[in-house]
């Protein structure tokens, strides 16, 4: 029998025992499950020179005259939710969710970027921020690093820099030494990937480095240092008294290959996307996979390179970051169709990996460019589960845009479904998922997207000075599931309004 023959005649075993046996079953959320929704700090908080905090490198880029974002936009004052998060918090209590995940602003705390100072005001402002999510009987998610690094690293060439790795790992024990006490769930990045394409690899995303297959592979090398420098020092000075879990969140679309039954391509779609950061973590062996580094160090070869574009990793820090986790934490929006792509005239690999990534256009689409693909949450879900041996994940970010207003039944409709997939998975599949959480709380500056994108529970007026907000339709059906401990269709709720 090989591995997923045992694994599923396990779990036939498990459910046989457990009695349950209809799909009604398998839409209850097991014991202990949380569900909450999140937020970024440059996304929502404004406030950008206020408490003494220092330039990010979001506001650089944002404030530059020729900045690409949609109509010029700046998180000079976004959701204000430096000033109105007991607002904001109460709302999330109305609706019964567990956790709210957020992150911190780097320059909020260390003004410099550095721990020469410790900005008291900053620190304040996170600790309220806490208590108050406590006091509301939720448990904070706090990610200590989403995009906003300090503005002077970027002239340091920013995460293509190791150096990033000990400004990091220094600001990240003056996280843990100063808030530790008040949480006990830490993501130390988010979707390193995802960033270190758009704004290394691209340059439509801070700090813009535009360095194709170069640039990209540079910053993720150092964000996975940075990552598990941070876990061990939480590990080595931390854990003991804090009692508190680490871990990441990568962005982990799933991909299905086209032809679908071939399963070499799947192996490839994987291992050259979510895998990329997740592999040298989660694996078994560490580093990353085999097949990206043939590719890439091939390529070089061909381009008369003396190095690789893809850097190597000592064996020591292949240990370092091997197993660095507590958990592993997932955003998941879409999907991509994988095909292969045969090597070129001189023999190099196109795009580095041999693949290409498109969008089946029968899927459904949503709002804006996000396609709906329920089935891929499922999919994701059992391949972590298959190769990296079941560990404990949290969907950190799923979620859709809708149009302005209230009525945000396409949110609902793809939540159901995405809900649904990861439902099946746990219960069925014997995937070992904690928690679940919906971006985002509240309509937010959308990085290069600016104000165009409506990904909130609940909406914001961002032409009022106030920035009221006016929570929409899917906050009433999430109460009711919150209340049920079961996914509900709308249809089965009667109308909400
Ligand atoms: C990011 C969020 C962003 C969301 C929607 C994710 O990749 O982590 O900050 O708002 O995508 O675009």
């Amino acid at each position: 029998m090989d591995q997923f023959t045992i694994f599923g005649f396990f779990i036939f075993i498990l459910r046989s025992c457990s009695g349950i046996q209809h799909e009604e079953d398998y839409l209850k959320f097991p014991p202990g499950f949380s569900i909450g929704s999140a937020s970024s700090a440059y996304q929502v908080e404004g406030a950008w020179n206020v408490s003494g905090k220092g330039p990010s490198v979001w506001d650089w880029f944002t404030h530059k005259k020729d900045s690409i974002v949609v109509g010029q936009a700046t998180g000079d004052i976004a959701c204000d939710s430096y000033h109105k998060y007991k607002e904001d918090i109460a709302m999330m209590k109305d609706i019964g969710f567990r956790h709210y995940r957020f992150s911190l602003s780097w320059t909020r705390i260390l003004p410099t970027g550095l721990p020469d100072k410790i900005s008291q005001e900053g620190l304040q402002y996170y600790k309220d921020l806490i208590d108050e999510v406590r006091r509301q009987g939720m448990e904070p998610f706090v990610t200590i690093y989403h995009w906003d690094h300090p503005e002077f690293m970027t002239r340091l060439g920013s995460w293509t820099n190791e150096l990033m790795v000990q400004y990091y790992a220094e600001y990240a024990r003056v996280v843990f030494r100063e808030l530790g006490s008040r949480v006990k769930l830490w993501a130390t990045v988010n979707e390193p990937e995802q960033n270190c394409r758009l704004g290394f690899g691209r340059d439509v995303h801070a700090p813009g480095i535009n360095l194709p297959h170069f640039g990209e592979y540079l910053c993720l090398h150092n964000y996975l240092k940075a990552h598990a420098r941070a876990y061990h020092i939480y590990d080595e000075e931390f854990r003991a008294e804090q009692g508190g879990q680490v871990g990441i969140v990568h962005l982990c679309e799933p991909f299905f290959p086209q032809p679908s039954d071939d399963l070499e391509l799947k192996r490839i779609g994987f291992e050259t996307g979510c895998a990329w950061g997740t592999y040298p973590i989660f694996s078994k062996e560490g580093n990353y996979p085999q097949v990206l580094r043939d590719r890439i160090n091939e390529n070089s070869k061909l381009e008369g390179l003396p190095f690789s574009r893809l850097p190597e990793f000592s064996p020591e820090w292949i240990e370092r970051i091997r197993g660095s986790f507590d958990f592993l934490g997932i955003n998941i929006y879409t999907a991509r169709e994988v095909r292969a792509l045969p090597r070129e005239a001189n023999g190099k690999w196109p795009n580095d990996f041999g693949v290409e990534l498109i969008i089946n256009e029968t899927w459904p689409e949503n709002n804006s460019w996000l396609r709906v693909v329920p089935q891929g949450m499922g999919e994701i879900l059992r391949t972590i589960r298959d190769v990296y041996d079941n560990p404990p994940v949290y969907i950190m970010e799923n979620g859709a845009t809708s149009a302005k207003g209230f009525k945000d039944y396409n949110r609902i409709e793809y939540l159901y479904g995405y809900m649904k997939e990861m439902l099946l998975a746990i219960n069925r599949d014997g995937c070992n998922v904690k928690g679940y959480t919906v971006w985002s709380f509240l309509d937010s500056f959308e990085w290069s997207d600016g104000y165009s994108d409506f990904f909130g529970l609940v909406e914001v007026n961002f032409s009022d000075p106030k920035r009221k907000r006016t929570p929409r339709l899917s906050t009433k059906w999430l109460k009711q599931i919150m209340k049920k401990g079961r996914l509900i269709n709308i249809k089965d709720i009667g109308q909400l309004h």
